[in-house]
């Protein structure tokens, strides 16, 4: 990629030396773009994709739907489309996969990217996650159980529709398992073991002989004689209830089926906890972005961007986070490479930022580069990304920060303020690479070109 001329050799010397981007050149793919809004990120994204495609899959977080580039593949993502990723597909990697650390994953994304979820409400989204698994047949020390097949919508209704449900095991479970799971789990709290409310009626007959008791231990602690006929009819009604107890609790010990029914009481916590699980879950499947019907990219296409300016921001998030941690896991699997086979491009990507060393953003400026996994993200000011980011990042673009930012910028850069005076939107930039076998590379002033 052809950025444009150095300014000094242009200014001084009177010749042309043009600044060009190579990515084996560097110590990694990774750039960071920085400028204010209308100073030319977005263009500048297309110029450097276009210029890079053929050979490397890019993947585009087009959030503005403003990333155009010749011969791309584009995938509207919405609720009124419905492509998503299923976000219960297992990690198959020995060391970083497995049911338990798949939800890990799962819960801390869901508390970083959209509400964060109350510490009992965890625990039952785990409880929940756990027993889905295990009915698919995933177990968390089998690893050769955590390979399945991915489903889509389409099979799944076939396969239910025609009742072959020992066939859904071969794949993995999805939010609308989940979503039914927990939904039955909830009826069975209000009602029973087999829904036919003998739970319930068990709980009501004792707690009514407990109050009845409490009420005749009141009575005759007070006065023994005052209260001879209140006690009488106090000690019938004991009676009575003891009785609708027994009758409850031998229908109950005949109803239970699998000896865990308490355990189920105790580990999916109250109802409303219950209940404000099974709405959260239905909010997510109904955004669509975690329905197994996979975007139809097209494999020949070379860029893909993901459509996902008609997300809400919150969810813009949850799926940016998800869909990176993917490819990432994608690009592990495939081992150690030459050169550079993926990159991510995430533009006004402070929406998606973190300083939690766990974020994916942080991850893959740290680690993806010998899997062949770059990493370019543009944003307002160098106060938007992380530290893991600023610090780990190749190339640093400059087009223009508002002033408000200049102090804090040059702290964060470790710059001069003359390097962002220098710069004119559109015309001049500062740029910044580091080349492997440099040391205390500067900011250089560059003309643009084109
Ligand atoms: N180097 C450039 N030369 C000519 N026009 C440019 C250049 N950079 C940006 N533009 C134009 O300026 C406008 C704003 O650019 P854009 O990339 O959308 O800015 P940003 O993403 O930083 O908000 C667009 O119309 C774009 O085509
Ligand atoms: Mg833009």
């Amino acid at each position: 990629m052809h950025f444009g001329y150095d300014d000094y050799s242009r200014a001084r010397q009177g010749r042309d030396v043009p600044v060009v981007w190579e990515a084996d050149k560097l110590i990694n793919p990774h750039i960071l773009i920085c400028g204010k809004s209308g100073t030319g990120k977005t263009h500048l994204l297309r110029r450097m994709i276009a210029s890079a495609a053929g050979g490397v899959r890019f993947h585009v977080f087009d959030v503005h739907s403003d990333i155009r580039i010749a011969g791309e593949s584009r995938v509207v993502f919405s609720e009124a489309t419905r492509y998503g990723y299923n976000p219960l597909v297992l990690d198959t990697d020995h060391h970083t996969g497995g049911v338990r650390r798949t939800i890990n994953r799962l819960v801390r994304t869901l508390n970083r990217t959209s509400r964060k979820l109350g510490d009992r409400q965890e625990a039952v989204l785990r409880a929940l996650l756990q027993d889905v698994y295990f009915l698919n047949a995933c177990y968390d020390d089998n690893p050769k159980s955590w390979c399945k097949k991915e489903i889509d919508e389409a099979v799944r209704k076939t396969l239910i529709d025609a009742r072959r449900y020992p066939e859904l095991k071969e794949y993995y479970p999805t939010l609308d398992d989940l979503v039914g799971f927990a939904e039955r789990k909830l009826k069975a709290m209000y009602l029973g073991p087999e829904g036919n409310g003998v739970g319930n009626r068990c709980v009501t007959a004792l707690e009514e002989t407990n109050r009845l008791t409490a009420s005749l231990k009141r009575l005759t602690g007070k006065s023994a004689r005052a209260g001879d006929e209140e006690a009488q009819g106090l000690e019938t009604r004991i009676s009575a209830a003891k009785a609708r107890a027994l009758t409850a609790f031998e229908e109950y010990l005949g109803s239970i089926e699998n000896g865990r029914e308490i355990d189920e009481v105790i580990k999916y916590d109250s109802r409303e906890v219950l209940k404000s699980i099974v709405d959260r879950l239905k909010n997510l499947n109904a955004l669509g972005i975690f329905r197994p019907t996979r975007p139809p990219f097209d494999e020949r296409a070379a860029v893909w961007v993901y459509d996902i300016k008609h997300l809400p921001e919150d969810e813009q998030a949850l799926f940016v986070h998800f869909r990176m941690q993917d490819i990432f896991r994608r690009r592990l699997a495939q081992g150690v490479q030459g050169e550079v086979r993926e990159i991510i491009v995430s533009d006004e990507a402070s929406r998606f930022f973190g300083d939690e060393p766990d974020n994916i953003y942080n991850v893959i400026a740290k680690e993806a580069r010998k899997f062949g996994l770059g990493l370019w993200c543009a944003s307002q000011a160098p106060t938007h990304f992380s530290e893991d980011f600023l610090t780990t990042v190749g190339t640093k673009i400059l087009l223009g920060i508002d002033s408000y930012y200049w102090q804090s910028s040059c702290r964060k850069l470790n710059i001069e303020e003359s390097v962002l005076r220098f710069i004119t939107p559109q015309k001049t930039a500062a740029i910044h690479m580091d080349r492997k076998g440099e040391v205390n590379a500067r900011f250089k002033g560059v003309q643009l070109a084109g």
